[in-house]
C-alpha cells in the first residue's frame, strides 16, 4: 500500500512538471513514468489483456498493441481505463471510482501503451460522421453480428452497443477501427472491401444505438473492517461439495448464506466493481493486490471456508484462490458462475448508490 501512496505522490509531482511544459503533444514518458506504467500494467491489466498486451487471455479482452488502436485513441484510452465499460468485464480504475489509479497514472498508462507499440498519435477530430443508418444496419446484420452480437452486446468482439463505450468514444475513432481493423486480432480491415459511404453508414448506425447520456460513478463505501470479515461468525461451517475439487455452485453458496453459515466471501474484481455492487458481506480483495500474504494475515486460519468470486466467470477469482492455496489455506472455493452468473440466476447483490461522473476530469487539459 505504501508503495502506491509513494507512487501517487511521485506521479502527481511529475504531472505538474508535464503540465507546466504545456503537454499537448505527448512528450516521451520519463524512465520513471514508463517503469511505473509497466509495473501497473502487469499488476492490473495482464490478467485479461495478457503479459505482452496480446489480448484475448481472459474475457475476450482486446489486444492493446494493434497499430490502429494505439495510433488514434489516447483520449478514448484514458476514458476506458478510468471509467471502464460498465456491463462488460472491463472495470474502471480511476481513484474517483475506488481506484487504484490516479489521474496521472492513467495518463501515463495511455501513453505507455502507445510507446510500447512505437506508433505516433494521428490526431482525429471529434466531428460527427453522417451516414445512411439503414444501410449501416443492413451491413452490420451481414458482416458484424457474428463477432459483435445481434444487439451489439459483444461476443468475441467488443460490445459495440455499450452505452459507456459510445458516450466516451469519438465517431472517428469508431470509423478508424472499422476501416483499418485491429492488426493481430480477428477484427478485419473493412476499408479493403467497403466504400467510404459504407464505412460512414456503419459508423452512423453504431452511433445511432447510443441511447446513453452519462457515465455513473459509485458513491464510495467503506469496505468491511477486519473484525467483520467473517460472515455469520457464530454459524456452522457449510458443507460444500466442490465441483472438480475447487468450484462452488451459486445455488450452494446462496443456500449457505441463507442458512447463516460461517464463511468469508472475497470479491476479487477491481475495486470500482465492488463499489458498484457486490454480494452482501463480501470483502474486496482485488486480483491485483500484491501483498496477498500480508492481507491473508487478516483471514481466519481455523478452517473457515474462503470463497472467491469475480465478474465473468472465474479468471480473477482463481488467481486469488491459487495464492491462498499456496499460502496453505485449505478450505477454499471459487464461485463457479461468477458475479454475472450469480445475478442472472436471480441471486441478490448489494448495490451501491451512484451519481453521474464528471468524465471531463480525464479529458484533455
Ligand atoms: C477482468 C478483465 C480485464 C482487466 C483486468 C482489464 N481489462 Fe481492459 N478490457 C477488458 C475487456 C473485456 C474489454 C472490452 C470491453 C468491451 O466489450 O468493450 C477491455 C477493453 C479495454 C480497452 C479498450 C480497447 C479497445 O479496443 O477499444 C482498453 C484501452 C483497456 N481495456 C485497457 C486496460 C488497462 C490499461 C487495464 C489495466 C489498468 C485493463 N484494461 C484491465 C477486460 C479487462
Ligand atoms: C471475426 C470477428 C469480427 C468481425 C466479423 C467484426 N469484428 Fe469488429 N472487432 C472484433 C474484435 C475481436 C475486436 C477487438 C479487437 C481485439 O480483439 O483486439 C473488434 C473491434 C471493433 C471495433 C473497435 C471497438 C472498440 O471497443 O474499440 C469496432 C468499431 C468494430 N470492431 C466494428 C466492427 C464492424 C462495424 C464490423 C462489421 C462491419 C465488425 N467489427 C466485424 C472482431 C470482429
Amino acid at each position: 500500500m505504501n508503495k502506491t501512496v509513494k507512487l501517487f505522490l511521485l506521479s502527481s509531482l511529475l504531472l505538474v512538471v508535464a503540465q507546466s511544459a504545456g503537454a499537448r503533444t505527448y512528450p516521451k514518458l520519463t524512465d520513471a513514468q514508463a517503469a511505473a506504467s509497466a509495473k501497473n500494467y502487469q499488476q492490473y491489466c495482464a490478467l485479461c489483456h495478457g503479459e505482452d498486451r496480446q489480448g484475448h487471455v481472459n474475457d475476450n479482452a482486446p489486444s492493446l498493441r494493434s497499430k490502429s488502436l494505439l495510433e488514434t485513441g489516447v483520449q478514448e484510452r484514458r476514458m476506458v481505463i478510468g471509467y471502464g465499460r460498465p456491463g462488460t468485464p472491463m472495470p474502471g480504475f480511476f481513484d474517483e471510482l475506488g481506484g487504484p489509479l490516479s489521474k496521472p497514472e492513467i495518463y501515463y498508462m495511455a501513453l505507455w501503451l502507445q510507446e510500447q507499440t512505437g506508433v505516433t498519435e494521428k490526431n482525429i477530430s471529434s466531428g460527427m460522421i453522417e451516414g445512411d443508418v439503414a444501410l449501416g444496419e443492413a451491413l452490420y446484420g451481414k458482416e458484424c453480428v457474428e463477432c459483435h452480437g445481434a444487439r451489439g452486446e459483444g461476443i468475441t468482439g467488443t460490445a459495440l452497443g455499450n452505452q459507456a463505450m459510445l458516450s466516451m468514444t469519438r465517431d472517428k475513432f469508431i470509423r478508424h477501427a472499422i476501416e483499418n481493423g485491429r492488426q493481430g486480432t480477428p477484427m478485419p480491415a473493412f476499408g479493403e472491401r467497403f466504400s467510404p459511404e459504407q464505412l460512414d453508414a456503419l459508423t452512423a448506425f453504431i452511433r445511432s444505438r447510443a441511447t446513453g447520456w452519462e457515465v455513473r460513478k459509485p458513491v464510495l463505501r467503506r469496505p468491511p473492517a477486519v473484525e467483520d470479515y467473517i460472515l455469520n461468525p457464530d454459524g456452522d461451517s457449510p458443507d460444500f461439495q466442490l465441483k472438480d475439487g475447487r468450484y462452488v455452485m451459486s445455488s450452494d453458496l446462496h443456500e449457505a448464506m441463507q442458512a447463516k453459515k460461517r464463511m468469508v466471501l472475497l470479491d476479487t474484481r477491481a475495486m470500482s466493481l465492488w463499489q458498484m455492487a457486490n454480494i452482501e458481506g463480501s470483502v474486496p480483495m482485488p486480483y491485483y493486490y500484491e501483498d496477498v500474504p500480508q492481507l491473508a494475515k487478516d483471514l481466519p486460519r481455523d478452517g473457515t471456508w474462503i470463497v472467491t468470486y469475480c465478474e465473468c466467470p472465474r479468471a480473477a477469482a482463481e488467481h486469488v484462490n491459487q495464492k491462498l492455496v499456496a499460502l496453505g489455506f485449505e478450505k477454499t472455493a471459487v464461485l463457479w458462475e461468477g458475479a454475472y452468473g450469480w445475478i442472472s440466476l436471480g441471486y441478490p447483490v448489494s448495490p451501491g448508490e451512484t451519481r453521474p461522473a464528471d468524465t471531463g476530469m480525464l479529458r484533455e487539459d
